[in-house]
């Protein structure tokens, strides 16, 4: 059986604390007072809004994940926040080596499996991101390389209530664009198999795809094989769109 969907907003670098409570409370009164979403799901929000962000999710029924953390648990690492820390602010998940983490500060697949460790070890969901360049999309060898990605990224000791895997081809990230069904279906299935020679449960570990999500493609992109879920980054800003993007669970 398919694993339940996961819709994960992540908020990346915007909205200050009243947008965020805001926004929080609205996703909180639809999922109350409208037909459940066939859907986990997930905010994301910058580090300074989790403390004051926990107890809401908590009564809104959302979980709540960070964008990034530290390899190391505590240290002199001045600007970092360690995995233990998302855990004591509320935190039940962390994305690790986000496209935009990996191109804009260096981080390759070593740090991001070190990420995945840290954020395992603290009890905490990992969501491990991959996704390749426009020009290793054109090069045709796209699934090798994302493969190759994954495997190297792929924390220890990993099982599907640990591990969450997110598919964002880097060139669809808050561009508009995004691949054929086909191609999101190609990849999502040599991912699977990757997982299967990596992980006892493979099968239920949810596979999200990420990368211009929107209502009006959701459905659709939500409906491919392999897909558990869509990691959304621009629409996860509005209730609206975010919402809707829910509710084309089912
Ligand atoms: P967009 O949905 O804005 O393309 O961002 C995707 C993303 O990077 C989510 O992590």
């Amino acid at each position: 059986m398919a694993p339940r969907k996961l819709i994960a907003g992540n908020w990346k670098m915007n909205l200050l604390k009243a947008e965020g409570e805001a926004l929080v409370r609205a996703l909180g009164a639809s999922l109350a007072s409208e037909p459940k979403p066939a859907c986990d799901v997930l905010v994301c929000p910058p580090f300074t809004l989790l403390g004051a962000l926990a107890p809401l999710c908590g009564e809104a029924g959302l979980a709540l994940g960070a964008q990034d953390c530290h390899a190391a648990p505590s240290g002199a690492f001045t600007g970092n926040v360690a995995a233990p820390m998302l855990a004591d602010a509320g935190c039940a998940y962390v994305i690790v080596g986000h496209s935009e983490r990996r191109s804009l500060h260096g981080e390759d697949n070593a740090t991001v499996k070190a990420k995945a460790e840290a954020a395992l070890a603290a009890g905490l969901v990992a969501i491990v991101c991959v996704g390749e360049t426009e020009a290793e999309r054109d090069s045709g060898k796209a699934e090798e390389i994302v493969v190759a990605q994954l495997l190297q990224s792929l924390p220890e000791g990993a099982s599907a209530g640990s591990l969450v895997v997110a598919y964002e081809p880097v060139w669809a990230i808050g561009t508009g664009r995004t691949p054929t069904v086909a191609q999101v279906a190609d990849m999502h299935a040599a991912l699977r198999k990757a997982l299967g020679g990596a992980v006892a449960d493979a099968a239920a570990v949810r596979i999200l795809y990420g990368g211009s999500v929107k209502p009006g493609n959701a459905a659709e992109l939500l409906a491919v094989a392999n897909v558990d879920g869509a990691l959304v980054g621009g629409a996860s800003l509005s209730h609206g769109d975010f919402w809707a993007i829910c509710q084309s669970c089912g």
